[in-house]
C-alpha cells in the first residue's frame, strides 16, 4: 500500500515536471539526446546486476543461451529441418541482429528477429509459429543476437523504413495514459535521476531479450516495451504489435552506436 501511494507522488511530481509542452521544438530528424551522451542500461544498474551480468557462471540468461542452442541443432516438423541446416553454426550470423526491425523482403512486413524466426519455423520448418514470450523463442532470439554481441546498434539507411522510424519518433513524444506521460518525459529528460531507489534509465534497448530479475525469467523488448505503458497506465499495444516493431526502429537510432549486450541481466 505504501509502495503503491509513493509510486504515484512520485508519478505526479515527475509529471509536473515535464508540463513543458514538447510541440514544434523537436522534430522527428532532431535528436533530443545527443550521441555523445548515448549510454547503456548497464551503466545505471546497481553493481549487484552489472557483476551479475559479467559472471559467465552465475549469469541466469545463459540457461537460455543453451537451450537456444538445443533447439537450433533440433531437426523439426515434417522436412525434419533444423535450423542449422539452413543457417550452419550460430555464430554464421554474427551481424544480422542489428539489422532488425527491418522489412521482410517477401512479405514486405516490418520483422523484428522474432518475427523473423517465427516465420522461419512456420514458413521453412512447417510447424507452429513458436508463441511471444515462449521460453522457444525467446531462447532461440537470444542465440541469434549472442552472435553480434559488441556489435553495434546500426540505424538502417534502407528508404522503405523511413516512415516506421519517423512512426516511432511520433510515438515516443506522444503523451498517453492516464498520467499523460512520454517515454520521452522519462528516458530523454529525466535518465540519471533517481526513480524509487534505482536511477532512471536511458531506456536503450540494447541488451534485449535480457533477464529480468522482476520476471525472474528472459523476456523481449515488446514485453518491456509494455511494462512502461502499464507503468503511465496507458493501454499497452498487443505482443507483436506494428507500433511496438516502429517504437524499436526508433530506439535503434537513438541509441546508435550502443553495443549489443548478451547475455543481459536488468532489475
Ligand atoms: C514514468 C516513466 C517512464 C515512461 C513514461 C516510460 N518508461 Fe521506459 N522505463 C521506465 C523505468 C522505471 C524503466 C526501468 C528502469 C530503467 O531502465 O530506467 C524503464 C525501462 C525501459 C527500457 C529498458 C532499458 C534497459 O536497459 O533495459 C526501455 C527500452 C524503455 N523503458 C523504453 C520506453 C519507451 C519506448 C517508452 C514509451 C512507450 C517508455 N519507456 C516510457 C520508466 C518509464
Ligand atoms: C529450410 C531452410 C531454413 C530453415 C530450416 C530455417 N531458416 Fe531461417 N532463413 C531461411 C531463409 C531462406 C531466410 C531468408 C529470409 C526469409 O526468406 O525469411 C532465413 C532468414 C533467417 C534469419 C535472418 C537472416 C538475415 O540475414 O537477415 C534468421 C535470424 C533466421 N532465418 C533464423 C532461423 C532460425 C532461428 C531457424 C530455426 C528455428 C531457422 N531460421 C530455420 C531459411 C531457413
Amino acid at each position: 500500500m505504501r509502495r503503491g501511494l509513493l509510486h504515484w507522488a512520485l508519478l505526479a511530481r515527475l509529471a509536473l515536471l515535464t508540463l513543458l509542452p514538447l510541440g514544434a521544438v523537436c522534430t522527428a530528424q532532431e535528436r533530443l539526446l545527443p550521441l555523445s551522451e548515448v549510454r547503456s542500461g548497464l551503466a545505471f544498474a546497481g553493481k549487484d546486476v552489472q557483476a551479475l551480468q559479467a559472471d559467465e557462471q552465475a549469469n541466469p540468461a545463459q540457461l537460455w543461451l543453451a537451450q537456444g542452442r538445443t533447439r537450433w541443432d533440433a531437426p523439426t516438423g515434417p522436412p525434419q529441418r533444423s535450423c542449422a541446416s539452413c543457417h550452419g553454426e550460430p555464430a554464421r550470423l554474427r551481424g544480422v541482429a542489428p539489422q532488425f526491425p527491418k522489412l521482410h523482403a517477401a512479405t514486405s512486413r516490418l520483422f523484428n528477429l522474432e518475427d523473423q524466426i517465427r516465420h522461419c519455423a512456420s514458413v521453412r520448418q512447417q510447424v507452429p509459429a513458436p508463441a511471444f514470450e515462449s521460453d522457444e523463442l525467446l531462447a532461440l532470439t537470444a542465440l541469434v543476437t549472442q552472435a553480434s554481441a559488441g556489435l553495434p546498434l546500426r540505424a538502417d539507411e534502407d528508404p522503405g523504413l523511413l516512415p516506421h522510424r519517423l512512426a516511432g519518433a511520433a510515438l515516443y513524444q506522444q503523451r498517453q495514459g492516464q498520467l499523460n506521460l512520454a517515454c520521452t518525459h522519462c528516458h530523454d529528460r529525466n535518465w540519471g535521476r533517481r526513480f524509487y531507489t534505482d536511477l532512471m534509465s536511458q531506456g536503450q534497448p540494447n541488451g534485449y531479450p535480457l533477464y529480468r530479475l522482476e520476471w525472474q525469467r528472459l523476456g523481449s523488448l515488446d514485453r518491456r516495451l509494455r511494462s512502461c505503458y502499464t507503468g503511465i497506465r496507458a493501454e499497452p499495444p498487443p505482443f507483436g504489435d506494428l507500433a511496438l516493431r516502429q517504437i524499436a526502429v526508433y530506439l535503434n537510432w537513438r541509441g546508435l552506436g550502443l553495443p549489443i549486450e548478451m547475455p543481459a541481466v536488468r532489475k
